[in-house]
């Protein structure tokens, strides 16, 4: 594919001139592409030099397989920040705290424009990874921001017009582990028994070559890999000893969603989402996660023998999509995501760790939003061999009326997937918002569409704070969401990554 950054022309001609004072720091380098250096006034407790590269890591036996690898160096800051992920296509894990100052070199080292998002976070429009600040290859972004979100597990990864699939794909990505005060009063297990879970489909070649698809029907179906890979490893095995453990699954897949369940059918302690902790810790047969989305768990292995091992699975559910080609993997399928295996005896007493308070979440009403009569209601449909938002293609810089939201305002905002028209082809879609967190208020479902539905609707903890929601086929979402303190262009899209290059995505305009 072309590479297509954005010259200063262009970028010019999207913004007008008047726009430009809101794109502060920002220059343009020789070649014509944005870049950004970094600000004086600003005092980062973190500094971080981040470089997106080509390596090759060891994922199956035999020869290695090339990747495209987010590389850390820590410049400033306590040593914990950067985790490695040892031999794994999976950028380091950074470790913030509440109220850091936090700046980021981006070097963008691979042969195609790219551009890094931190999902999830609260950042102001120029920090956020916006695809219209896309650099060139050889090129640097300097990112400054303070962490203002809650405790919780966030995640970056590249985020390039059309090649957004592709790069993440190909290994661009990692994840943010945020904690705050509030978090640490509460007792829950940490260091060695607070890990994180990245779960992904691939598919390689016989020689070890990622492999991803050109072709036209799984870039609207969505791409499903072949194989489970977690954190990067397939077969993975997590071994444990015996004590009770948090575990913060990601979801990193290009669009396929799993029905998580425990081999022996015993149920989840779901403690967080994508946006931290929930009030109270709520039970669950299984666990649905779309791609983007988070859910954070308790697990108990103290009564489990030394040796003993227990399946993580996904659950057969109806599946929605029908790709042409003889999938191994199809949606919907049912295999085995990793292993947890007891090797260890507890040696230290390990006081069973479930508070009954979590954390506080303040609920969002009606009374709170600006539009409690029109919500905002962006349909999820086809157009012209697309998916589309309202009927619009993604434009850079655009926003329609509707898409303009008062800054400091709280809108409810629906999301339609074939709710109140018929017809027409129906997919799941992830919807993802950049800035802040939102809650969910309501799911609805068109009758007879209860079939793919009820197959996964158990498994979806919509209690806590959310930034991406699976909306089903026939299915409207209604959830509210804050727009505080940074005007601006901030985007919307579907998480499954073939939909957003496709152009199902659209900004929202704080003004
Ligand atoms: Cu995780 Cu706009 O993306
Ligand atoms: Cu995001
Ligand atoms: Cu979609």
């Amino acid at each position: 594919m072309a590479d297509r950054g954005y010259s200063r022309r262009q970028f010019l001609g999207y913004a007008g001139a008047g726009a430009l004072s809101t794109f502060s720091g920002l220059s343009f380098a020789q070649n014509g592409t944005v870049v950004r250096a970094a600000s004086p006034s600003f005092e980062p407790d973190i500094e971080i030099e981040l470089t997106a590269r080509s390596t090759r890591v060891p994922i199956h036996d035999g020869p290695k397989t090339l990747v495209w690898k987010f590389h850390a160096n820590l410049l400033k800051g306590p040593s914990g920040c950067v985790e490695h992920i040892p031999d794994s296509y999976l950028g380091p894990i950074f470790h913030f705290k509440t109220g850091q100052k936090i700046r980021i070199h981006f070097n963008n080292q691979i042969p195609q424009h790219c551009i890094v998002h931190w999902h999830g976070l609260h950042v102001p429009q120029v920090m956020d990874g916006h695809p219209m600040y896309a650099i060139e290859s050889g090129n640097s972004y300097v990112y400054e921001f303070e962490i203002v979100n809650r405790a919780g597990m966030y995640w970056y990864h590249s985020h390039t017009h059309e090649l957004t699939a592709k790069q993440v794909y190909s290994g661009l990505a990692g994840l943010i582990i945020v904690n705050d005060e509030d978090e640490a009063k509460r007792g829950l297990p940490s260091g060695a028994k607070d890990l994180p879970i990245v779960i992904q489909d691939r598919s390689f070649t016989a020689e070890n070559k990622l492999s991803y698809t050109s072709h036209m029907r799984e870039h609207m179906m969505g791409f499903l890999g072949e194989e489970i890979l977690v954190n990067g490893k397939p077969d993975f095995q997590l071994p444990v000893s015996q004590g009770v453990y948090r575990l913060r699954f990601l979801n990193g897949s290009n669009s396929r969603i799993y029905k998580l369940g425990w081999g022996d059918g015993s149920p989840f302690t779901v403690i967080g989402t994508d946006g931290g902790l929930l009030e109270k810790p709520v039970s669950r047969r299984y666990i649905t996660l779309a791609s983007a989305e988070r859910v954070e768990i308790l697990v108990d292995f103290r009564d489990k023998k030394v040796g003993s091992t227990q399946t993580l699975k996904s659950l057969p559910f109806q599946g929605m999509r029908h790709m042409s080609s003889g999938n191994t993997l199809p949606e919907g399928s049912e295999f085995s995501v990793m292993t947890v295996k007891v090797t260890e005896e507890s040696k230290a007493l390990d006081p069973a760790q479930l508070p009954e308070t979590l954390s506080k979440i303040d609920r969002l009403g009606l009374s709170d939003v600006a539009n409690p009569e029109t919500p905002l209601s962006i349909a999820l449909r086809m157009r012209r061999m697309n998916w589309w938002l309202n009927g619009e293609d993604f434009e850079m810089l655009a926003a329609t009326p509707s898409e303009r939201v008062e800054l400091n305002s709280h809108q409810l905002i629906q999301f339609d997937n074939g709710f109140q028209t018929r017809g027409g082809m129906r997919l799941p879609h992830p919807m993802h918002m950049h800035g802040q967190q939102f809650q969910i208020v309501k799911r609805e479902i068109r009758r007879g569409y209860q079939g793919a539905y009820n197959s996964l609707s158990e498994g979806f903890v919509d209690n806590g704070w959310k930034d991406t929601v699976l909306v089903m086929p026939g299915e409207r979402v209604t959830m509210i969401k804050p727009f505080e303190d940074f005007k601006g262009l901030f985007l919307y899209h579907c998480h499954n990554l073939e939909h957003e290059d496709m152009g199902m995505m659209r900004n929202f305009n704080v003004v």
